[in-house]
């Protein structure tokens, strides 16, 4: 087969790209692993920024967001016995969305059947040929078996942080940076309504603890707990003691509801960068050139803000040979990176317990400065609210 570009994951970056290239009337073809069913499933993000909403919206793909997305104002940070509210829109004139990760998918595909974008699920095997030339290509295997061939003008890894684009990139000609952190999110899904308007972060001496939501009607939950945790250990009563005591129920009468849970997984939590975001003819994006632990929510928004620089690039590469834009690429889109690495690190610092008492009485200042300081609400405010696409 032949296109102008290869997109390797079919994952929001993938999906998204392929929308944009399309609007742009550049050609692609998307190859997954996984199969349809699988990604549809997938439980992940949960938060849009403003600039996020406002470019699905500006490329046709906001009417998802719009009829099902809750907006939010701010978000609640806490400690024991003090709540308090960061109005986003008070501070720096722009809200959030909460809109599930798995609805935004679901969206992109839709899209994509009825624009008749080209995709293959269910594949294995992909590889990247020949990115030093202006001829790369992509094989695979398609789910009846079949070895395919896709000869393209570039190639968009796409394929998150252990696929084959990443690693296609050569040992010698780039750097990469890398935090673990020393604790995982065990998260749940419910089905009983939120017990709060807008979401809650909480620092607590037992642990993080994080109260979401993805409609009126389920909530998200998260907790702060060690490597190595085993959801077995956690049955949904000590789960729901657990976010009771850590997120204040019974504290100046608010109240947490439990509900049955749907979903339990624990999650590792990781910084990571890779630079370049280019070589030759292939262009990393989303998750495949970076991950950021999900404290603040900015894994998903910083894959569309990836994309919505990579299309334009590679729309006058392909169209016109201009490779400008494509040369730009990458040292534009590790300023926001680092940007969104920094937030990232900062909230995971500023509320995960680490043992050291020195470092709760920080925190516990620093939470003390961000509630009660409007220029420290503005920074954190600005940033979670989302920097605009560009930054
Ligand atoms: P992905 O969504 O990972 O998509 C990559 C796609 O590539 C996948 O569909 C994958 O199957 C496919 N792929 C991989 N290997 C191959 C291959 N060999 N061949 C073909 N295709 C391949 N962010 C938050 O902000 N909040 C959260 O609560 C949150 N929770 C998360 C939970 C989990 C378990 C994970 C993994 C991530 C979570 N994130 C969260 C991060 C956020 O979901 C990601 O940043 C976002 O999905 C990035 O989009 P992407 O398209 O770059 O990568
Ligand atoms: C969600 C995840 C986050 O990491 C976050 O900071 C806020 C919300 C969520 O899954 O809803």
């Amino acid at each position: 087969m032949r296109t102008d570009v290869a997109i390797i994951g079919a994952g929001p970056a993938g999906l998204l790209l392929a929308h944009l290239l399309a609007q742009d009337g550049v050609e692609s073809i998307v190859i997954e692993a996984r199969t349809k069913e699988y990604v549809a499933a997938r439980i992940r993000a949960g938060i849009l920024e403003s600039s996020s909403v406002d470019l699905l919206r500006s490329v046709g793909v906001g009417a998802g967001v719009d009829a099902g997305g809750e907006e939010h104002r701010g978000i609640y940070l806490q400690w024991p016995s003090e709540r308090h509210h960061l109005d986003f829109v008070d501070l720096v004139g722009r809200s959030v969305w909460v809109y599930g990760q798995t609805q935004l998918q679901a969206d992109l595909v839709a899209a994509g059947e009825a624009a008749g974008q080209q995709a293959y699920y269910g594949t294995s095997d992909a590889a990247l040929h020949d990115l030093e030339t202006d001829r790369p290509y992509v094989t695979f295997t398609d789910s009846d078996g079949a070895a395919q061939r896709v000869d393209a003008a570039a190639i968009a890894g796409c394929d998150g942080a252990f696929g084959p684009s990443r690693a296609a990139m050569p040992a010698d000609q780039q750097e990469s940076w890398e935090r673990v952190y020393p604790f995982s999110w065990l998260g749940i899904l419910a089905d009983v309504a939120p017990s709060t308007d807008e979401l809650i972060y909480a620092w607590h001496p037992d642990g993080f603890a994080l109260h979401s939501m993805r409609s009126a009607t389920v909530s998200r939950l998260y907790l702060q707990v060690p490597n190595g945790t085993d959801v077995a250990d956690w049955s949904d009563e000590r789960i729901w003691g657990a976010l009771a005591t850590r997120l204040g129920h019974g504290q100046n009468g608010w109240q947490l509801n439990p509900g049955p849970i749907t979903e339990k997984s624990v999650l590792p939590m990781r910084s990571f960068v890779q630079s370049p975001m280019r070589h030759g003819r292939l262009f990393l994006a989303g998750d495949a050139a970076h991950t950021v632990p999900p404290t603040g929510a900015k894994g998903l928004n910083l894959a569309i803000a990836d994309v919505a620089l990579l299309a334009p690039a590679l729309g006058a590469l392909v169209h016109k040979n201009d490779t400008a834009a494509a040369d730009a690429y990458s040292s534009t889109a590790l300023r926001r990176v680092w940007r969104c690495e920094h937030f990232s690190w900062w909230m995971t610092s500023m509320l995960h317990l680490s043992g050291d008492p020195f470092d709760a009485q920080l925190q516990l200042s620093q939470l003390r400065w961000v509630t009660s300081s409007t220029a420290g609400a503005a920074g954190l405010a600005e940033n979670y609210a989302g920097l605009p696409i560009g930054f």
